[in-house]
């Protein structure tokens, strides 16, 4: 086999970096992190000042394009996309074509993949209007899709958007509405959505950005670029969390149990329990996003007029965790995804829907970084090398001659 002096001969030195933990292989100015300090910022702005003064649209055309649009430059790209909600009917069929007890994120995959054979017209990576329509596309078809793999799921008709309505409150209709068309979405509902939608919009290299950036750093289009995005994304390590933060609550709750003595539980590691929803690889203070999270769940509820033991007992969980020497010393603070679920289910959404929000939402984020990657002059295709650990070379041996 190849020695790793044969590597370093060919190469210059490799490092072995199992998760690449430390390993920075590319440059970005899309999203600044410190994970220390408990800061995230996008294009330069503090991510509480977007959740509070933006909109969805205007958080990607801000990942996208690195500025801020002027109001003319929102309205046209709000327009551009409003319009774009429909799905060929073709299309369409490939939806109802899937068994019902499918993963929703399967689904969903299936969808952006198809994408790329029914919009052909918007696949190369080298022609900028191509690239700005696809993008387009994307945005406005990627809610339609994920209410389809809903209503898919509940065997029921997959309704046409209305063009009338904001892309979030489309959403809503297509995922709540039964063909009946007088579904009107509570504007309270409509603008946590959208903050909630906000608050996943870009996370640097986390994994499936990683897997958007080298699937499109082999030339691959954006379509497929970005399912790659939702493959990663439904892996329980990386999008599930908060599908897992739901069920630990729901448990919780079912069994009665003190949160003092689960929290025992937790911290002896007899069973490898954690407590989901705390901890975060990179965030080592509280995750600013968790922050604001807690305020939406808080006006949501009220608005809906919903009492949800689960809340109390995950701010009960938190309240002991804040003053407990074993998540002190550890640096362990609720992450975005402890809250997140209660607001879901609160809004009507199913706990197998909490993963396809986060893609919605992580959406103008990949696109951000695909595009980011193709136009930069010194992106290549991503190839790392390996330890090979492997047998050294061997003869073949003829199967009658095998033991
Ligand atoms: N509950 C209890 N103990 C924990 C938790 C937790 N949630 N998280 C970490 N720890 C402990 C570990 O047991 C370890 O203890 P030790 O030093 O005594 O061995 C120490 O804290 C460090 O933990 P690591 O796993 O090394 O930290 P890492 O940075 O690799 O893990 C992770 C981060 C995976 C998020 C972890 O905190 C975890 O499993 N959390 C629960 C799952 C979760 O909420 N994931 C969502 C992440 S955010 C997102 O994807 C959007």
């Amino acid at each position: 086999g190849v020695s790793v002096a044969g590597l370093r001969k060919e190469t210059g030195a490799v490092t072995f970096d199992p998760g690449f933990m430390n390993t920075a292989p590319t440059t970005s100015a899309i999203t600044f992190i410190d994970g220390e300090a408990g800061i995230l910022r996008h294009r330069g702005y503090p991510i509480e000042q977007l959740a509070e003064h933006s909109s969805y649209l205007e958080v990607a055309f801000l990942l996208i394009y690195g500025e801020l649009p002027t109001k003319g430059q929102l309205d046209q790209f709000v327009h551009s996309i409003e319009q774009r909600t429909l799905l060929d009917e073709n299309l369409k069929r490939v939806f109802i074509a899937l068994p019902r007890d499918a993963a929703p994120m399967a689904v969903l995959q299936a969808g952006v993949s198809a994408l790329s054979t029914f919009y052909q017209d918007s696949l190369d990576p080298s022609d900028p209007e191509q690239v700005h329509i696809s993008t387009l596309r994307l945005l406005a078809k990627m809610p339609t899709m994920a209410a389809y793999a809903h209503r898919v799921a509940n065997g029921q008709p997959l309704m046409y958007p209305d063009n009338s309505l904001s892309l979030v409150q489309n959403f809503l209709r297509l995922m709540f509405a039964f063909p009946v068309e007088d579904f009107v979405a509570d504007p309270v509902v409509v603008r946590a959505l959208e903050q909630l939608f906000i608050l996943h919009a870009d996370h640097e290299q986390n994994c499936s950005a990683t897997a958007v950036r080298l699937v499109g750093s082999a030339g691959a289009d954006l379509f497929s670029s970005i399912s790659a995005g939702v493959a990663a994304l439904s892996g329980p390590a990386h999008g599930g969390a908060n599908t897992r933060v739901m069920h630990m609550l729901d448990d919780l709750r079912k069994s009665g149990q003190d949160p003092r003595v689960f929290m025992e539980k937790v911290k002896s590691k007899d069973d490898s329990t954690r407590l989901m929803g705390f901890g975060h690889r990179v965030y080592k203070n509280y995750d600013p996003r968790a922050k604001f999270v807690k305020g939406i769940a808080d006006t949501v509820l009220e608005r809906l007029g919903i009492h949800d033991e689960r809340l109390e007992l995950a701010m009960k969980l938190e309240e002991i965790a804040l003053r407990d020497e074993y998540f002190i010393e550890r640096h362990l603070y609720p992450n975005i995804d402890f809250y997140t679920g209660i607001i879901y289910k609160a809004m009507g959404f199913p706990t197998h829907m909490f993963t396809v929000l986060f893609a919605i939402g992580r959406l103008p984020g990949w696109i951000a970084q695909w595009q980011e990657a193709i136009n930069d002059p010194d992106t290549k295709i991503m190839r790392p090398r390996q330890i090979y650990t492997g047998e050294a070379e061997r003869a073949y041996v003829p199967i009658e001659e095998r033991t």
